[in-house]
């Protein structure tokens, strides 16, 4: 094998998912600093105004996509790619988690929203092929899972715990999933329930606090990228554990290696504490 066919064999060849939103359009733009990851298909859905046009006239995106035209239909790029990158909204991921499932392509989806009957369908898929799914792409917030595993465990059930996020006004979720997964991830180690001990917003006369519970406030504003903060609170003391992200590329560039992470693997689905070697051996 030739020295520069040895090189493309190890260039990851990406779909993307929602090409012409925010998270696709940073994806677009993030590819374009690496060498072994090229994006070879835009897709969106069928009445999006992108469709047929270059990726060069999408917003935000001026030349990065050149070349590159956006596309209806996954079906018909089966043969383009290795691996498809999908932050859309939850129908739309699940409609390309069943082509990739046929094609025997790898996924990695980043789409929050998703019920426990989509996490099925997607876990279902994950028998065939390899797929990665992640409510928050970032190393920051993926160590604030292990961080957050350890706190709970260590203040247990002494401590009030509050989960407090923050979003740009466009997002169409709430709580985010990345609260959610926090809440999951407390709620597994204290060996709760979250779908049972989860408070979501307070109104009017709440009655005290039950210590059992895991309270999720919700704020909607402006630009904000996304910002997370647990609170475990006791008489007399408090520890928050916060983390601010203040750009997209943090979750494309985590999506990207989650990419080159999952070519590798046959199938099974993982997440981020996967791809980044968090997971702890009774995790
Ligand atoms: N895992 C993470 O790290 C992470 C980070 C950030 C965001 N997210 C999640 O990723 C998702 C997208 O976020 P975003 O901020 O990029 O949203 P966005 O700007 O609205 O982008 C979503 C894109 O998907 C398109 N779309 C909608 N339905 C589609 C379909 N059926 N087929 C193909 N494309 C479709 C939308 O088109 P229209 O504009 O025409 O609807 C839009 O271009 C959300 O669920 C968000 O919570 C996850």
């Amino acid at each position: 094998m030739s020295e520069e066919s040895q090189s493309r064999s190890d260039v990851t060849r990406i779909a993307v998912a929602g090409a012409a939103g925010r998270m696709g359009a940073t994806i677009i733009e993030t590819c374009r600093d690496l060498a072994d990851i090229v994006v070879t298909v835009a897709l969106e859905h069928p009445g999006h105004p992108m469709i047929g046009k270059s990726m060069d006239t999408c917003p935000g995106n001026i030349e990065t996509g050149k070349g590159i035209h956006c596309q209806a239909d996954l079906e018909l790029a089966a043969d383009d790619f290795d691996v498809l990158i999908d932050f859309t909204r939850p129908e739309a991921t699940l409609n390309n988690v069943e082509v990739c499932r046929r094609h025997g392509k790898r996924i990695v989806i980043g789409t929050t929203g998703l019920t426990s009957e989509d996490k099925d369908r997607i876990q279902d898929a994950a028998s065939v092929t390899g797929i990665v799914l992640a409510p928050n792409m970032s190393i920051g917030v993926n160590l604030c899972f292990t961080l957050l595993e350890t706190a709970a465990r260590i203040l247990g059930q002494e401590f009030d715990i509050e989960i407090i996020e923050a979003h740009h006004r466009h997002k169409l979720d709430a709580p985010s999933g990345t609260a959610l997964r926090m809440g999951e991830v407390i709620a597994d180690t204290l060996g709760r329930d979250l779908s049972q001990c989860a408070i979501y917003g307070r109104q009017g006369q709440t009655g005290e606090r039950s210590s059992e519970t895991i309270g999720f406030a919700t704020i909607r504003a402006g630009d904000i990228v996304g910002d997370h903060t647990v609170m475990f609170a006791a008489p007399g003391e408090r520890v928050e554990i916060s983390h601010k992200a203040s750009s997209r590329r943090t979750f494309a560039a985590g999506a990207l290696r989650a990419a080159k992470w999952i070519v590798q693997q046959p199938f099974g689905l993982f997440d981020m504490q996967d791809v980044l070697g968090l997971r702890t051996r009774d995790s």
